[in-house]
């Protein structure tokens, strides 16, 4: 039976309520904030070499709370270099919360910003229909590979496009991780296949082309607590992210609902501490570098 269910990125706002929920409830910003100081540093050492100017493309950006945190780890390490920085980002909300994020944070005097609210699908078609050509040092795409057609011609695309000391960071859920675990069990019964992606799904065909890559692992716990309080509105949008369904607390059927608490419960995806239930998730960068 086809499934009623239907996919939360279909309803922009709706997502943006989810995604920002789960930011606020997990240790996800924090975990980003070490990655930026702790291994940032050392994946960028080569990409200035030799330059005056960086060339930087963020890739599905959302409200650019990362691409500051990137930015900010580049003029450290760079402090000299201005920096060119593309921003593809398709929801209007999002490029308007990032502009406002810009103009709200001081010392950005070293970036010229370039917005482009479209996919990155639409962004490969200008750039091949106005025949660019301009290389770029680093390409990020933290999050957004969930939401692309195809995303080993994504990841194609975009790697073609670095520099020689180029750097190209894909950030998903690790396949080894429990929120991802949850999607696989019941992929058939939530209708969220697609979006589903993790890392392992990028590395085994990076690996099928014999493509050279680096990962780092980036941990972090999520607050479930309120999921399991019937009705209660924040549980609601931290299931619909988890789940990746469009309020799936009002139209999934009472067993899926059942089944899932149930999952979330268990003692090897989540522990109770402090009276608050927590669940581990793991998101992973993968580094490429320019094809040889
Ligand atoms: C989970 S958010 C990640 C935002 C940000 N990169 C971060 O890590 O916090 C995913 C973002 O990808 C954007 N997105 C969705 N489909 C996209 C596509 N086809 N191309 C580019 N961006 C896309 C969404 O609008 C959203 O802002």
């Amino acid at each position: 039976m086809e499934s009623p269910l239907v996919t939360l990125i279909s309803d922009g706002d709706m997502y943006l309520k989810c995604f920002y929920h789960y930011l606020k409830n997990s240790t996800n910003n924090q975990t980003m904030q070490e990655f930026a100081d702790n291994l940032l540093p050392d994946i960028l050492a080569k990409i200035g070499n030799g330059k005056s100017n960086l060339n930087v493309i963020g890739v599905g950006s959302g409200a650019g709370d990362i691409d500051l945190k990137i930015l900010s780890a580049l003029h450290h390490k760079y402090p000299e270099m201005t920096v060119d920085n593309e921003v593809i980002e398709p929801n209007p909300q999002q490029l308007r919360d990032y502009r406002d994020l810009v103009s709200q944070t001081p010392g950005l005097d070293y970036v010229r910003f370039i917005w482009n609210e479209m996919t990155a699908d639409e962004f490969e078609e200008q750039w091949k229909e106005k025949k660019r050509t301009k290389k770029a040092d680093l390409i990020h795409m933290f999050q957004m590979m969930y939401y692309v057609k195809d995303p080993e011609a994504t990841v194609s695309f975009f790697q073609s496009l670095l520099n020689k000391n180029g750097r190209l960071l894909i950030t998903l859920q690790s396949g080894n991780n429990d929120v991802a675990k949850m999607r696989d069990a019941f992929s058939n019964q939530l209708g969220t296949a697609e979006v589903n992606r993790s890392t392992d799904d990028i590395k085994r065909f990076l690996d099928s082309k014999g493509v050279r890559y680096q990962s780092h692992n980036l941990p972090h716990q999520v607050d479930i607590t309120k999921c399991f309080i019937e009705g209660d509105e924040d549980g609601e949008m931290m299931i619909d992210f988890l789940t990746q369904v469009l309020h799936f607390s009002k139209t999934a059927s009472p067993e899926l609902k059942a089944k899932i608490m149930e999952f979330l419960r268990r003692q090897e995806f989540s522990v109770e501490s402090n009276g608050k239930v927590l669940m581990n998730a793991k998101y992973e960068v993968i580094v490429l570098e320019q094809l040889t």
